[in-house]
């Protein structure tokens, strides 16, 4: 699919600000340790940088040989106002389907970035291209929340978030083919509010799982978040690692 026809899914990144602080963190502690216990950790990481980099420049300014590969050509130039291309090399397209050279011991999507594929099937070739950048015994770790679906009682909609008098937040599912869209108010100064849209598909871990079979990787750990908490069915999101064997 050209990138143009998937920036439905790619756009709307209201909340990302605050996300990508804790996501930058998460990653530099999570990421080097799975690096560590990768098989050749020279080989570094590939991952979705996103406009501030907050995974990637940390992890490459720890020494990390770090590539990337993103949709959105301002994105990246963000990205360029803090690296230089050659310090993370980030080639633009779809992280389903575009091939960075090398081999990598891990390749991460942080922060919600595999729900920006709209479909399944887009998911699965995600999960497919990952494996292709590994090496043997390599790793691909995916930070992605639970489907809050339990909170969505029948004949329900939506499903807010937060709300406070700065932001209101909610989600809207469609239960059939899993396309949701989050939904953000947010308080300007003037007492006025911007709207803002993300479009996504959630996805359940089992699902991932047998995304993870297709692609020939089997999971290895699943935490709800980066320090091992472990998963349980009251987790609201989920640290994944898959190992291709
Ligand atoms: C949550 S952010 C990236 C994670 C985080 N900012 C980081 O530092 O690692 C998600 C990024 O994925 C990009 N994106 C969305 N759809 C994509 C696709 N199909 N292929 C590649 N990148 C995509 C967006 O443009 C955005 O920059």
């Amino acid at each position: 699919m050209a990138p143009e026809s998937r920036s439905r899914c790619a756009g709307g990144h209201d909340e990302q600000r605050r996300v990508d602080r804790r996501a930058g963190a998460a990653l530099r502690r999570g990421g080097r340790d799975v690096l560590r216990r990768g098989p050749r950790a020279d080989r570094g990481g590939a991952g979705s940088p996103g406009r501030r980099g907050c995974g990637a420049v940390p992890l490459r300014a720890k020494g990390v040989p770090v590539a990337g590969i993103e949709l959105s050509p301002p994105m990246v130039a963000q990205l360029r106002t803090k690296v230089s291309v050659e310090e993370i090399p980030v080639a633009i397209g779809d992280m389903a389907t575009t091939r960075v050279e090398g081999a990598f011991s891990l390749v991460y999507l942080v922060y919600n970035t595999i729900g920006n594929l709209c479909t399944q099937e887009e998911q699965v070739e995600c999960f497919r291209n990952a494996a292709r950048h590994l090496v043997p015994g390599g790793r691909f770790v995916v930070e992605v929340g639970v489907p809050s679906l339990r909170r969505l009682p029948p004949g329900q909609a939506a499903v807010p978030f937060d709300v406070s008098d700065e932001h209101v937040g909610f989600d809207t599912y469609d239960v059939v083919t899993q396309e949701a869209v989050s939904h953000h108010l947010t308080r300007r100064p003037d007492g006025s509010y911007r709207r803002g849209t993300h479009h996504f598909r959630y996805v359940w871990p089992s699902e991932l799982d047998l995304m993870a079979r297709l692609a020939g990787m089997e999971l290895e750990s699943r935490g709800e978040d980066w320090r091992g908490t472990p998963f349980t069915a009251s987790s609201g999101a989920h640290v994944s690692v898959w190992r291709v064997g």
